[in-house]
């Protein structure tokens, strides 16, 4: 896989890898930051007898309150603005009128494009108490996206990402997903490079500064198995088992990285403190 200069290549997925300038990294700033704010509003309204549906049209509302778009909203026929994926929904759950119930945990996944730049990350909620090894798979989920992305430096690989992934969560009986990885962004959605969250240190493309991508493993308390359900989008752990997920969108920089979707309330996995 080769190089090129983002500003000088078309916008769209062209087969090589965009490096961004600080103009790059200045709007995933921005973006990264609103979709931040996005997920730090959903803290504040979840809990129990909330609709995923209410929690899309926050989203909405709020994307068009700050000048920006959903970029899932008719992305590929997906008809809302946000990914709510309940207990074994694994990702790309529709928002629906089902009312959240106490001991459910979701993720909302939430790409807000502001001036071009998508800002893609998403987070798990708890709404009220949950089981104990509900508790347990978001705190290894969260710390897994969190190794994966301490391991990016310039210089190593995108297998870097995946080993700090998969050596930390294996040993503690979850699964690591395979079907769905983390990929590059920026001006362009779903871009490349693949991030896959299993692999091997020193293995995939070369980390190089300017690289935008994001970092969002799903894990499973199962086996790592998933199947799509018949509305085409809804994936599913196979075996019915829990599944949680975290997602930042992240640059490679000189020195090592720069989270750009980072809460500026300090929400970064649950329970969070409301203020
Ligand atoms: N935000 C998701 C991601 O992390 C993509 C959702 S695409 C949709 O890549 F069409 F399912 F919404
Ligand atoms: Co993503
Ligand atoms: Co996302």
């Amino acid at each position: 896989m080769s190089y090129v200069a983002a500003a000088s290549a078309p916008l769209r997925k062209t087969g090589h890898i965009k490096l961004y300038g600080p103009e790059g990294f200045e709007g995933m700033r921005r973006a990264g930051q609103l979709t931040a704010r996005a997920l730090d509003a959903v803290a504040e309204m979840v809990r129990p007898g909330v609709t995923t549906e209410a929690i899309d049209q926050l989203i909405f509302d709020f994307a068009l309150a700050n000048g920006a778009y959903p970029a899932t909203l008719m992305y590929r026929g997906y008809r809302h603005s946000v990914c709510t994926s309940v207990n074994h929904v694994v990702c790309h759950g529709m928002p629906n009128p089902r009312p959240l119930r106490e001991g459910d945990i979701v993720n909302v996944d939430v790409t807000l494009v502001l001036d071009g730049w998508y800002g893609d990350s998403s987070r798990m909620f708890a709404i009220g108490a949950i089981p104990r090894r509900a508790e347990r798979l978001l705190e290894v989920t969260y710390e897994s996206m969190m190794r994966g992305i301490a391991a990016i430096r310039p210089g190593g690989h995108v297998g870097d990402i995946g080993a700090a992934i998969q050596d930390f969560v294996e040993p503690q009986h979850m699964s690591v997903v395979r079907d769905f990885c983390g990929h590059g962004v920026g001006q362009v959605f779903h871009d490349e490079p693949n991030i896959v969250h299993v692999g091997r240190r020193g293995e995939g493309p070369q980390l190089v500064p300017g690289m935008i991508f994001t970092v969002e493993p799903m894990i499973n308390l199962g086996r790592p198995h998933v199947k799509v359900l018949s509305d085409g989008w809804t994936a599913v752990t196979r075996d019915r088992s829990l599944s949680a997920q975290f997602e930042h969108a992240v640059g490679v920089t000189e020195t090592g990285v720069e989270i750009f979707t980072l809460s500026p309330k300090g929400y970064h996995k649950p329970p969070y403190q409301i203020a």
